[in-house]
């Protein structure tokens, strides 16, 4: 191969993303059959209206000739987003987070760099929980550390043994998602309790072990009114967030990292994330979002459109015969694939002209993702591929 780029990032081009795999097959397939003819479900595209208080934020926003407002700010962002966004984290979280605790940058996923950056030594470990998002693994190698995934239980909630099992001197930060993608599960206060408790035991002055939660589907929940967060019973937690979905705008790359007030050395740790959200070339999240955001930072797009795209697939997939653990929060449903085979099961989809993406790209074979983040009419039209695909197997 070339040594025009880096080794490593040639070697992670090369490692199978599935999501991307079965993007260029739906590619394919929209080019030969018309994009209308295919259902995608392998995009987790936030597509619920965005909510009124966001539209009227952006007018009243563009109504303002302010000149100055459009150059670099503080490294962490506007002050009056950053206190917007503290006084919204404190309700939903139901902790007290103040302005200067609240670092705004491009998404959760910038916000996931920064966090991992500011932590982690080379050599470091950091434990993620399978079925996870593809792209911790290098978020945490270009971070220097090591990723190491732990498989979840069978409804996909922490297992506290297997966890228990893989703290080590190394282990820097675990590194959780709740709401789930891919699972949609939703961690209960019990395990959230038990996790805190189980990191308690190793968290050391000299060897802080953080607990980190990648929450951007929290407020996208369904059968429930909160998403229960260990970030209460754990001193040490760093919540990292964003509107993508709860404005559905994640084009807009709107996110924040916010440090609860318990968490040691926490002054140190905010300096760091400062910097790095500049050193790491995001600056933040752009000057107008934030101004935008600062309007409206407690609005939710209409999460009853998911929660019927939800109800209407899951309920059609069920009654079919796919083995699936109804997701209570996400984007997302995962069945188990009635072929061992995942990848030969979402194949066998594509006849359908049906796309989802195999578990084996979350990390857990057996499964495949189908995101209801997609117009009622494209599963309405899909049911009956869905149905014939899993009638075939039986035959
Ligand atoms: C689990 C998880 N974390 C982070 C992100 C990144 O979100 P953002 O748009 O806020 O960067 C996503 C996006 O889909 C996600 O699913």
């Amino acid at each position: 191969m070339s040594d025009a780029i880096a080794r490593k990032v040639a070697t992670d081009m090369q490692s199978a993303s599935w999501i991307r795999e079965m993007f260029e097959k739906g590619r394919r397939l929209k080019a030969e059959l018309g994009a209308e003819k295919v259902y995608d479900f392998s995009l987790g595209n936030p597509n619920a209206d965005p909510p009124e208080a966001y539209f009227a934020a952006l007018r009243s926003v563009a109504a303002e000739r302010d000149a100055a407002r459009h150059r670099y700010m503080p490294n962490a962002g506007f002050d009056e987003t950053r206190a917007a966004v503290a006084r919204f984290v404190s309700r939903e979280y139901r902790l007290e987070i103040d302005g200067p605790s609240v670092i705004l940058t491009t998404g959760a996923a910038g916000g996931m760099n920064v966090v991992l950056h500011a932590i982690c030594n080379p050599g470091d470990e950091v434990i993620t929980l399978a079925p996870f998002f593809p792209e911790y693994r290098f978020y945490i190698e270009q971070a220097g550390a090591k990723m190491v995934l732990l498989q979840t239980d069978e409804v996909f909630q922490p297992d506290l043994e297997v966890i228990a099992a893989a703290l080590t001197e190394r282990t820097r930060a675990v590194l959780i998602n709740t709401p789930n993608n891919p699972s949609g599960a939703v961690y209960t206060a019990e395990k959230c309790r038990a996790l805190a408790e189980l990191l308690g035991k190793h968290d050391r002055p000299e060897r802080p072990l953080y607990l980190v939660c990648d929450d951007p589907y929290r407020r996208i929940i369904y059968d429930l009114d909160w998403c229960p967060t260990p970030a209460h019973y754990y001193p040490r937690t760093i919540l990292v967030s964003s509107y993508s979905k709860d404005l559905s705008i994640a084009g807009e790359r709107a996110g924040y990292v916010a440090v609860p007030p318990a968490v040691p050395d926490k002054l140190l740790l905010l300096g760091a994330l400062t910097m790095l959200n500049r050193t790491l070339g995001f600056v933040n999240s752009p000057a107008f979002t934030q101004r935008v955001i600062a309007r409206c930072a407690e609005a939710l797009c209409d999460v009853g459109f998911y929660q019927q795209n939800r109800d209407l697939l899951c309920d059609a997939l069920r009654e079919y015969g796919y083995e699936l653990v109804k997701p209570r929060g996400a984007l997302y449903a995962f069945p188990k694939t009635p072929l061992e085979d995942d990848a030969a099961f979402v194949d066998s989809l594509l006849a359908h002209r049906i796309l989802a993406v195999p578990g084996r790209g979350f990390g857990r074979p057996g499964y495949m993702r189908v995101s209801f983040c997609v117009a009622r009419k494209t599963i309405e039209d899909a049911l009956p591929g869905f149905k014939a695909a899993i009638e075939q197997v039986g035959t």
